[in-house]
C-alpha cells in the first residue's frame, strides 16, 4: 500500500474536508483521491467483516465493531459502504453503538468521506427491535392504495433513520409473474401499472418529495434490475428468457418510473437474462439505465455477485476478470461483502485501473455517483443522526398505519352463504399451522433473513388465534388446534400431523373452523420449491372439517399462490392474507368479525393448476380451448378480484374529453356507496387494443384509484390519459400507439376510442 501511495503522490495529510460539498467540491474531492481511495468507495462490505468474533469466528453478542478490522477496512482499503445486520434484529442501542463506532473516524476527521450504511428494511425496519412491521410488498400491492404505500415508505424511512441507517434496499420492482419464485411475495404483483404506481408511492415515502433527502428519509434502492423475477425454472437466480418487447412493456417500466422520480440507487439482478448475467449486462446498466434514462445515482451489485460471474455464471475466467467485467458493465459499487474477499477485490481493482483494464474515467464516474448519493443524503454534514430525537419510533401512530395496510391488503376470495362475518354465538375453532404463529404472518426478512427463528418476534405481535380470542370476548368460545406442523427437512418444507385426534375432537365441538394454512417463511435459494401445490396434510385439515359438516373458512398465509383447486369447493369462505405482518392477526380478527370490511384485491392471477401459469393480460390464444365449449383462460381467481361485505357501485363511465388525433382522453367514473357504513373501493380502468401489429392483450390495466366513500356518498372520479396509455411495442420494435379501435373498461361499463393515425411514442 505504501508503494501505491508514493507512486500516486497521495498525501493523506492533504485530505480535503467538505461539510456541504457543491458539485465542484465533489470534483475536487475526486481529483484529490488516490486510486485506492476511489476503488474503496466502490467496495461494500457486510457488518460481519468488521464485527468482533470469538475464537470460533462466531459473532460476539451483542454485536460490536472490532476496531482493528474497522481501521483496516477504512485506512488501508478505504471501504465506502457497509451493509446489513449480523444474523438477527438489533436493538436501537446496539445500532447506536455500531453507528457511533463506524462513523467515529469521519467525525474525528480521520476520514474525509462518510460511510454509507445500507439495510434490507423491506416491510418496515425488520432488523430493529420494536420497529413497525407492515405487510410484505405483495400484500401492500393488494391494497391498491398508493397513499398507503407512501405512508409505509415514510414510516420505514423514519424508523431506519431512527436506527442510524440512511439507505434501504427496497422496493423490489420485479414483476411477480412466476409464482414458483421464492421472492414472489417481495414483488408488487404481476402488473406493470399497479407495480409502478405502488412502487412510486414507496419511493416517495422513502426519499421524501424532493432531493436532497432530509434526516427523516432514506435513499431507496430499486431491485433487482431487471428480469430477476422471471426465472424460467422458478428457482432463485436461474435464467430468464425475456424478448425485448416484453422487457420493454413489462419488466422495465417499474424501474423507469422510479428512476424518473429520482430514486437514488438501484441493485442488479443476480440471475441471467437471455444468456447475459445481470451483472455483466452493459446494455441494461450503462446504455438503458444511465445513458437513455439519465440515472444519476449509483448501481450496487447484489450479494457476492461479481464473484458469481466467475464461480456460477462463468462469463469471467477469474475473480479479477469478473470484477472488471461487472464494473465495466456499469456496476458502481460491489457488495463483495466478506473478509478477506473484499481485500482481494480492492487490490484486483486497483491493479486493473493501473493496467488500463478499467479507465480512470469509468472509475471517476462510479465514485462521482456514489459521492452524489452520499451528499444527497446529507452524510457529509452528519452521517450520524441524533437517534434519540426519533420519538415516534414504534409508536401507536405508526402501528395503526401498519394495521391499516394489513386490513386493506387482506383479500376475500369467496364467501358462500354469507358465512362471514362470523357471529358471536358461534363456537369457533382456529386451526392450522398458521393459526398461532407470528412468523407465518410475517414471512422472511423478519428479524432474521429467513424469518424462521421465533426468539426475536415482536413482543406485542398477536397471532390470529390470540387476536380472535381478544376481539370476540363475549362468548369465549374460541379454541385452537394446530393440526399440522410445518418444518424444514433436507432443504425443503415438510409437514406432519400434530395430534390429529385432538383436532377432530375440536372440530366436532365447533360450528365453524377457521383454517390458517400456508407456508413457512423463506426467501431466495432456501425458498426454492418444486411444486405450487399446497401441502397435502394441510389440505386434509379442510377435508376433515368439511366431512364433519362444519363451516370452513380458509385463511391463506402464503408467499405465493399455492394450488387449492381441490379444496376450494369444500371451503365456505376463502381469504388471501398474503404475509400481512405483525398486525395481520388483529386485522384478520377484525375482518372475520365484521368490525372491518375487506377492500383488498388480488395483485396477481391466482392459478388453478400447477402446470398452467397465465396472466390476466394474456392474448386471445390463451383463452382458446380444446373445444369451443369453454374458455381456457380459467384461473382460480382473476387479477384484481376480491369481495367486500359492502361492495361499492360503478354507476357510469363517460368521456369527459377525447382527442382521437392525439390519442388523449379523460374519463369520468361515477361511483357510489349504497350502504350505511363507510367503504373503500378499488376502481380499475382497463384498455383493449382491438387490432395491432403485435398480438394485443385481452386487456391491460391503465390506471386505478382506491377511493373511500361515506355512507350514501356518490362521487365522480376523473382519470386523464395521454397517448402513453395506448402505446405498445409494435412489430418494428418501436413504442407506438397504433391507429384503430380501443375499448376502455371499468367493471362492466365500456367506452370505445378510435385513434386516427399511428403515433410513435418515445
Ligand atoms: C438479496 C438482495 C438483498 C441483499 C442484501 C441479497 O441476497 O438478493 O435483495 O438486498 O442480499 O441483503
Amino acid at each position: 500500500m505504501l508503494l501505491f501511495t508514493v507512486f500516486f503522490g497521495f498525501d493523506s495529510s492533504k485530505k480535503l474536508f467538505f461539510n456541504n460539498p457543491s458539485d465542484n467540491d465533489i470534483e475536487l474531492l475526486i481529483a484529490n483521491m488516490s486510486i485506492e481511495e476511489k476503488v474503496g468507495q466502490t467496495c461494500q462490505i457486510t457488518l460481519d467483516a468488521i464485527h468482533k468474533t470469538d475464537e470460533k469466528g462466531q459473532a460476539i453478542i451483542p454485536e460490536q465493531i472490532d476496531q482493528a478490522k474497522l481501521k483496516e477496512a477504512l485506512e488501508i482499503f478505504h471501504v465506502g459502504s457497509v451493509l446489513n445486520v449480523g444474523w438477527h434484529t438489533l436493538t436501537r442501542e446496539e445500532w447506536a453503538s455500531i453507528m457511533n463506532d463506524i462513523h467515529a473516524p469521519y467525525l474525528k476527521k480521520e476520514q474525509n468521506i462518510p460511510l454509507l450504511y445500507g439495510i434490507d428494511a423491506i416491510h418496515g425496519v425488520n432488523y430493529s427491535v420494536g420497529g413497525t412491521l407492515f405487510p410484505q410488498e405483495i400484500g401492500l400491492a393488494a391494497t391498491w392504495n398508493t397513499e398507503l404505500a407512501r405512508q409505509m415508505g415514510e414510516v420505514t424511512a423514519y424508523e431506519c433513520r431512527a436506527s442510524g441507517i440512511p439507505w434501504n434496499f427496497s422496493p423490489v420492482l420485479d414483476l411477480g409473474r412466476q409464482p414458483l419464485w421464492s421472492r414472489h411475495f417481495e414483488t408488487l404483483g404481476e402488473d406493470p401499472v399497479l407495480a409502478s404506481k405502488m412502487g412510486l408511492g414507496l419511493v416517495e415515502g422513502y426519499q421524501g418529495k424532493s432531493l436532497p433527502v432530509d434526516s427523516l428519509h432514506v435513499a431507496a434502492c430499486l431491485k433487482h434490475f431487471a428480469g430477476y423475477s422471471a426465472s424460467f425454472s422458478g428457482r432463485d437466480r436461474t435464467p430468464a428468457f425475456i424478448p425485448e418487447k416484453y422487457m420493454q412493456e413489462l419488466y422495465l417500466p417499474t424501474f423507469k418510473a422510479a428512476v424518473e422520480k429520482g430514486a437514488l440507487t438501484l441493485m442488479i439482478n443476480s440471475g441471467v437474462v437471455n444468456g447475459i448475467p445481470g451483472h455483466a449486462n452493459y446494455h441494461l446498466l450503462t446504455q438503458t439505465l444511465k445513458k437513455d434514462w439519465g440515472f444519476k445515482g449509483f448501481v450496487v451489485s447484489d450479494w457476492e455477485d461479481f464473484i458469481m460471474l466467475h464461480t456460477v455464471h462463468r462469463t469471467a475466467a477469474s475473480l479479477s476478470e469478473a470484477a472488471i467485467q461487472a464494473f465495466n458493465a456499469g456496476v458502481d459499487m460491489s457488495m463483495v461483502p466478506l473478509s478477506p474477499q473484499y481485500k482481494t477485490y480492492c487490490q484486483d481493482m486497483v491493479r486493473a485501473v493501473k493496467e488500463g483494464k478499467i479507465s480512470m474515467e469509468r472509475l471517476d464516474d462510479a465514485v462521482r455517483r456514489i459521492l452524489y448519493v452520499k451528499n444527497k443524503l446529507g452524510l457529509f454534514q452528519n452521517p450520524m443522526p441524533d437517534m434519540g430525537s426519533y420519538t415516534k419510533f414504534g409508536s401507536d401512530e405508526f402501528k395503526s398505519i401498519a394495521r391499516n395496510a394489513a386490513l386493506e391488503s387482506i383479500t376475500l376470495l369467496k364467501n358462500e352463504g354469507g358465512v362471514l362475518p362470523l357471529n358471536e354465538k358461534q363456537h369457533i375453532l382456529i386451526a392450522g399451522p398458521g393459526a398461532n404463529n407470528i412468523n407465518m404472518l410475517n414471512g422472511a426478512w423478519t428479524h432474521t433473513w429467513q424469518g424462521l427463528d421465533t426468539s426475536f418476534n415482536s413482543y406485542d405481535a398477536e397471532t390470529v388465534y390470540r387476536a380472535v380470542q381478544r376481539l370476540f370476548p363475549t362468548h369465549g368460545m374460541v379454541s385452537y388446534q394446530k393440526g399440522v406442523e410445518l418444518f424444514v427437512e433436507n432443504d425443503f418444507e415438510a409437514s406432519r400431523y400434530e395430534d390429529l385426534k385432538a383436532y377432530q375432537k375440536a372440530v366436532k365441538k365447533s360450528d365453524v373452523v377457521v383454517l390458517c394454512l400456508g407456508e413457512l417463511p423463506s426467501t431466495e435459494k432456501p425458498g426454492d420449491i418444486r411444486s405450487l401445490q399446497l401441502d397435502e396434510k394441510q389440505k386434509e385439515l379442510v377435508r376433515l372439517a368439511k366431512s364433519a359438516n362444519k363451516k370452513v373458512v380458509l385463511v391463506l398465509l402464503e408467499a405465493r399462490p399455492r394450488i387449492i383447486n381441490d379444496i376450494e369447493p369444500l371451503c365456505d369462505a376463502i381469504i388471501q392474507a398474503y404475509l400481512p405482518g405483525d398486525y395481520g392477526g388483529e386485522a384478520l380478527a377484525l375482518l372475520l368479525s365484521g368490525d372491518a370490511d375487506f377492500s383488498g384485491r388480488l395483485p396477481y392471477t391466482y392459478p388453478r393448476y400447477d402446470g398452467v401459469i397465465e396472466f390476466y393480460d394474456h392474448p386471445g390464444s390463451v383463452a382458446r380451448a380444446k373445444s369451443g365449449q369453454f374458455d381456457a383462460y380459467n384461473p382460480q381467481w382473476d387479477f384484481g378480484f376480491g369481495l367486500s361485505y359492502h361492495m361499492g357501485m360503478i354507476n357510469g363511465v363517460r368521456f369527459a374529453n377525447k382527442d382521437e388525433k392525439k390519442g388523449a382522453f379523460d374519463i369520468e367514473v361515477n361511483v357510489s356507496n349504497p350502504h350505511n357504513t363507510t367503504i373503500a373501493m378499488v376502481v380499475p380502468i382497463y384498455l383493449r387494443d382491438l387490432y395491432a401489429s403485435t398480438t394485443p392483450e385481452n386487456k391491460r390495466l391503465i390506471d386505478f384509484y382506491k377511493v373511500s366513500l361515506r355512507p350514501g356518498e356518490n362521487k365522480t372520479l376523473e382519470f386523464g390519459f395521454d397517448v402513453h396509455a395506448l402505446k405498445r411495442i409494435s412489430a418494428d420494435g418501436k413504442w407506438r400507439a397504433e391507429k384503430g379501435s380501443f375499448e376502455i373498461f371499468c367493471a362492466d361499463q365500456k367506452l370505445t376510442f378510435e385513434l386516427f393515425e399511428d403515433i410513435i411514442v418515445e
